[in-house]
């Protein structure tokens, strides 16, 4: 069950939300059998063969890749890793990369308006032709907040052309002109209007996020995690779970891609092996193993492929990752995050 159960008990509710979206294959064969959905929910609750089952039917499926839910904060679930249009895209035309992200079975996307790539998520969106209801799309706000943000939000949902986006995030509570209560109380709004279904955070710490308390709480809190922040993000990891707050990971890959010839280089390569995999999917699979719900991207249909095949590290593994990681200390983005 791993990841799918961490923030929480499932419930036949959240997987009938499930059965009603991944496969079309299912619905026609508990309709051959005439079993309702609901019962076979609990069935399944029963036996805790979610994931089992979730993988085996939408490999039958053949639009679908065998894809891991994971259940937020506010207990919407997130159908598997998602596939990101900030960094490697930042300002550039995402239409193509989604298509092909879709294509080979990314569900759950994220973007932003600092991406300034909005326009081209909405174009790759329609073009991939999937159903709407099958795609958990994502997008923050970081500019134009306090009393514009739902002005600046209606502006961002035209540009994706969509009337609702799954989860809207602030970017950063580092916010000029206003604060993030004033900003934060927009978005209640604007999930009130059920514009977004749901609401978080990105880049907060402790202190940011109790700033928020006694208003809805974040579903998700979206940050750089990996083995070389592991240490030092250990007290917001531990508020976010013990609150509830789901944790993204944006960078899950960073010390493959930004700080190589590190301490964790042989230990990676060596755990790779040993599961006949490649070390990003032993960083993918680091993550999830600690709850925490994995952002790529890829401008490589390969590589696409590839993060979406999941590995199952040993405890004794992933311990290693983290004490060799925990040796050194690096970030790429948002130096607030090492301050109180
Ligand atoms: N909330 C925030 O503040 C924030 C900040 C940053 C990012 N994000 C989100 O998170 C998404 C993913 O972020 P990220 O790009 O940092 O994710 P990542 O998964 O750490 O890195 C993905 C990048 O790594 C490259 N890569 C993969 N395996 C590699 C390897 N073995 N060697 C060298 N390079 C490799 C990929 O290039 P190829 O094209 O060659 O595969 C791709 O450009 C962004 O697109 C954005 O949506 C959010």
């Amino acid at each position: 069950m791993g990841a799918f159960s961490s923030l929480g008990s499932v419930t036949t509710t959240e997987i009938v939300q499930i059965l009603t979206t991944t496969s079309a294959l299912l619905t026609a064969n508990l309709l051959r059998l005439s079993i309702t959905r609901q019962v076979f929910a609990r069935a399944l609750i029963q036996s805790e063969c979610l994931w089992t089952f979730s993988k085996s039917c939408c490999n039958q499926d053949k639009d679908m890749a065998a894809l891991r839910h994971f259940k937020i904060g506010d207990g919407r679930i997130i159908p598997g890793i998602g596939f990101g249009t900030g960094t490697a895209l930042y300002q550039q035309d995402a239409a193509n990369s989604l298509v092909k992200a879709i294509s080979v079975g990314y569900r759950h996307l994220d973007t932003a308006q600092m991406y300034q790539n909005e326009s081209s998520v909405g174009k790759g969106i329609k073009a991939s032709g999937v159903d709407r209801s099958q795609l958990f799309i994502t997008t923050k706000v970081s500019q134009n907040v306090g009393q514009q943000t739902e002005q600046t939000f209606d502006r961002q949902l035209a540009d994706l052309e969509l009337d609702h986006v799954d989860l809207y995030l602030i970017h950063t509570p580092i916010l000029e002109g206003t604060t993030v209560e004033e900003t934060w109380k927009a978005l209640e709004s604007i999930q009130k209007k059920g514009k977004a279904k749901s609401i978080g955070v990105s880049n907060f710490r402790v202190s940011d996020l109790k700033r928020l308390e006694g208003l809805t709480r974040p579903a998700v809190n979206q940050i750089e995690f990996h083995p070389y922040v592991w240490k030092k993000a250990q007290p917001l990891y531990h508020y976010c779970r013990e609150n509830n707050i789901a944790l993204q990971a944006y960078g899950p890959l960073s010390p493959l891609v930004h700080f190589k010839n590190g301490p964790l280089d042989p230990v990676l390569k060596k755990i790779a092996e040993r599961h006949q995999a490649t070390e990003g999917q032993v960083l993918m699979a680091w993550t999830i193993a600690k709850g925490v719900i994995p952002v790529t991207t890829s401008n490589k249909e390969e590589r696409m492929k590839e993060l979406l095949k999941e590995i199952e590290l040993s405890e004794e593994e992933q311990k290693e990752i983290e004490q060799v990681g925990s040796q050194t200390h690096h970030r790429k983005w948002m130096d607030h995050m090492d301050s109180e």
